[in-house]
């Protein structure tokens, strides 16, 4: 274990001493003489875990001029926002340079107590980012080998391992799982559904490296952490306004609430079938426009990154919505990274948004499922309780400790070397994107391809650990090259529109798998010969999704009615109790007590002609309110009425 540590001395006389005392007391120190050589340091080593530095620094371009301490700490604070900033300083008036600053200690340089530094930083470093207090403890109680006498049957795996029929079942996941995937009777281990012990811990530990007030943890996936936030904030009969492109487990949030959804229309890029961020004014006058009506508004509920990497500037966003006193839920199932680099800066928690749901498992190391929520909210504390009843209410009794152990060891990874896992990542997107681009059919596409018209001027960014590949001069489809891609090649890719495919590019990846992409790429391009793609090139200029009015809030036309079942030809004007969703994109044209409109039937027509997949619709059916059941909701007066979308 090495504690880097970056000592920057205006002064560099004295510094090899200082060197030399520290590294004797285990500190790998580099040494900077300046404010900007201090920046590039940090942008460049990701195993810098902490800084040294003086109240003021000179930089280097300009020299005459200081940088004074606060602004210093906020310039090294956004390179990174992770890093353990100490003051070492001949200034011994402490109320001069230290005034509630973002700072983890201070030392006075007259003191010369090298023992007292090395150790300061050395148990900063452990007890902020290096302990994984769920995790160790797993393994120390898997160690004790204890007798099971509780759940699971498997008691450790002895139910399976010497099975003449499923020992094959034992060997596969091997004894550690067995081991660890042990109940809740286990005291020392804490428990997920009221944590007090090792869990809470953990917790505290995610909550400071993801930047968040509280953190907890998740263990049905973001699915289930959206769900659980939209139950605690939003009463039935309240509001939200949400993007339309957003996850289905957020309209399974609504109809879960009882709230009455304002949904926001995505920009859309018809060329790639891409949906973006919602414009920025969009948001803003649907937000006024709802209060101007008196909607009960509660919370705007955005997905950031999109599946597709666009980047909201969402700390601008996140002002607007307080301003109107609406709370904001970030859905950064595709984001949580974003903390550890600044390619990604600001997260949501950065950015001030009250909430942000993260499925630590699909970007960084933690087992499927895993999911933190984050909390900002500094009214948290008086719905604290109806949150845990909610956590509770949708987390199962038999957590997977295991489970719980990665979410503890992934946020360890990522505090420790987040930063250069994915400068990694970044650097072999930048050779991919160029390897891609030297072939003719492929191309990798760029922000400006990317977002549409009405997104231009709304300072959207592009992640560029997520790749959007253009097949369309192949002359194949993307499922096409998607099936090449898996049966010829072993190359699972993350999705496909109708002519792109999409890659991620996680701390996992490896230079060998990009060249084999590559590789299989270029092969797929010489074998398709000269054949360029005009055929597909119809079904672009149509993709769309519109939007119709909500007559009814979606909890009522799930749950309330039994609906029916027509063609959906004859189902104009009717209202839906289903989701109909196309795939591709994923995103519904239809949810529970949404208007069918004659426009929508074509849509999904035209969908269906293509032979595009659509979720909900069977044999050409769909199912619809029953007449009755619209009039028995109309008379009790829980429809909508002023329709807002
Ligand atoms: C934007 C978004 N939110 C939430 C989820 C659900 O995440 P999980 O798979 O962790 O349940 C997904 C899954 O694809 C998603 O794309």
């Amino acid at each position: 274990m090495q504690y880097k540590v970056l000592l920057i001395n205006p002064n560099m006389s004295g510094l090899l001493d200082e060197e030399k005392e520290l590294a004797a007391r285990g500190l790998k120190i580099v040494a900077a003489s300046n404010f900007d050589e201090a920046l590039e340091y940090l942008k460049k080593d990701g195993t810098i875990h902490a800084l040294l530095t003086e109240w003021e620094l000179i930089t280097e371009q300009r020299k005459a001029r200081k940088i004074s301490g606060r602004e210093m700490i906020n310039e090294f604070l956004k390179i990174r926002y992770d890093i353990n900033i100490f003051l070492y300083t001949n200034e011994r008036n402490a109320q001069k340079v230290l005034n509630g600053e973002n700072l983890n200690g201070y030392f006075y340089k007259g003191d010369r107590d090298f023992d007292d530094i090395a150790v300061k930083i050395k148990a900063e470093f452990i007890n902020s980012k290096f302990r994984a207090p769920f995790f160790e403890k797993l393994v120390e109680y898997s160690k004790k080998a204890s007798d099971a006498w509780h759940t699971p049957g498997h008691a450790s795996g002895y139910s399976v391992k010497n099975s003449p029929w499923m020992s094959d079942y034992f060997n596969f996941f091997g004894q550690n799982l067995f081991t660890s995937d042990i109940s809740v009777s286990v005291p020392m281990l804490d428990s997920l559904l009221h944590p007090k012990g090792v869990i809470k811990d953990a917790q505290e530990l995610a909550a400071r490296a993801f930047g968040a007030r509280r953190t907890f943890f998740s263990t049905n996936g973001t699915s289930t952490s959206n769900k659980i936030l939209l139950q605690t904030l939003i009463k039935p009969g309240e509001s939200v306004i949400l993007d339309r492109n957003c996850h289905k487990s957020v309209h399974y949030g609504i109809i879960i609430s009882g709230a009455e959804p304002i949904y926001l229309m995505p920009s859309v890029n018809n060329k790639y079938g891409i949906f973006g961020p919602v414009p920025k004014a969009r948001i803003i006058e649907t937000m006024d426009k709802a209060i101007e009506m008196s909607k009960k508004v509660k919370v705007l509920f955005l997905t950031n990154c999109t599946y597709d990497g666009l980047i909201y500037d969402i700390a601008d966003i996140v002002k607007e919505a307080h301003k109107r006193g609406i709370k904001v839920i970030v859905d950064e199932a595709w984001f949580g990274y974003a903390r550890f680099h600044y390619e990604f800066y600001p997260c949501a928690m950065a950015s001030g948004a009250d909430y942000a749901t993260q499925s630590t498992h699909k970007t960084m190391s933690a087992f499927s499922q895993a999911s933190m929520i984050h909390v900002n909210d500094p009214d948290f504390e008086q719905i604290e309780d109806f949150f845990m009843e909610n956590l509770n209410m949708h987390t199962s009794t038999s957590p997977q400790y295991p489970m719980i152990a990665s979410l503890d060891a992934a946020r360890k990874q990522m505090a420790l070397e987040g930063f250069t896992l994915l400068s990694r990542s970044l650097e072999m997107s930048e050779s991919l994107t160029k390897a891609v681009n030297s072939l003719k059919k492929f191309r990798v596409l760029e922000l400006k391809d990317l977002i549409s018209d009405e997104i231009k001027n709304d300072r959207v960014r592009l992640d560029k650990t997520k790749l959007t590949i253009d097949v369309s001069q192949t002359g194949m489809t993307a499922r096409e090259i998607e099936h090449i891609l898996s049966n010829k090649y072993n190359i699972q890719i993350e999705k496909t529109t109708f002519n792109t495919i999409s890659i991620l590019i996680t701390i996992g990846a490896t230079q060998s798998k990009i060249n084999r992409l590559y590789f299989a790429l270029e092969n797929i391009e010489k074998n398709s010969g000269n054949s360029a793609a005009q055929s597909k090139g119809k079904i672009l200029n149509h993709f769309k999704l519109t939007l119709s009015p909500m007559r009814f809030r979606p909890r009522y036309a799930f749950f309330y009615c039994t609906g029916e079942k027509i063609m959906l030809k004859d189902a104009k004007e009717r209202v839906s109790t289903a989701m109909i969703v196309p795939y591709p994109p994923g995103i519904p044209l239809l949810v529970p007590g949404q208007l069918i409109t004659a426009e929508i039937i074509e849509i999904l027509d035209f969908y269906r002609d293509y032979g595009v997949e659509i979720h909900g619709l069977n044999n050409g059916e769909i199912s619809v309110m029953k007449s009755e059941e619209e009039e028995e909701l109309t008379r009790r007066g829980i429809n909508i009425k002023d329709v807002l979308f």
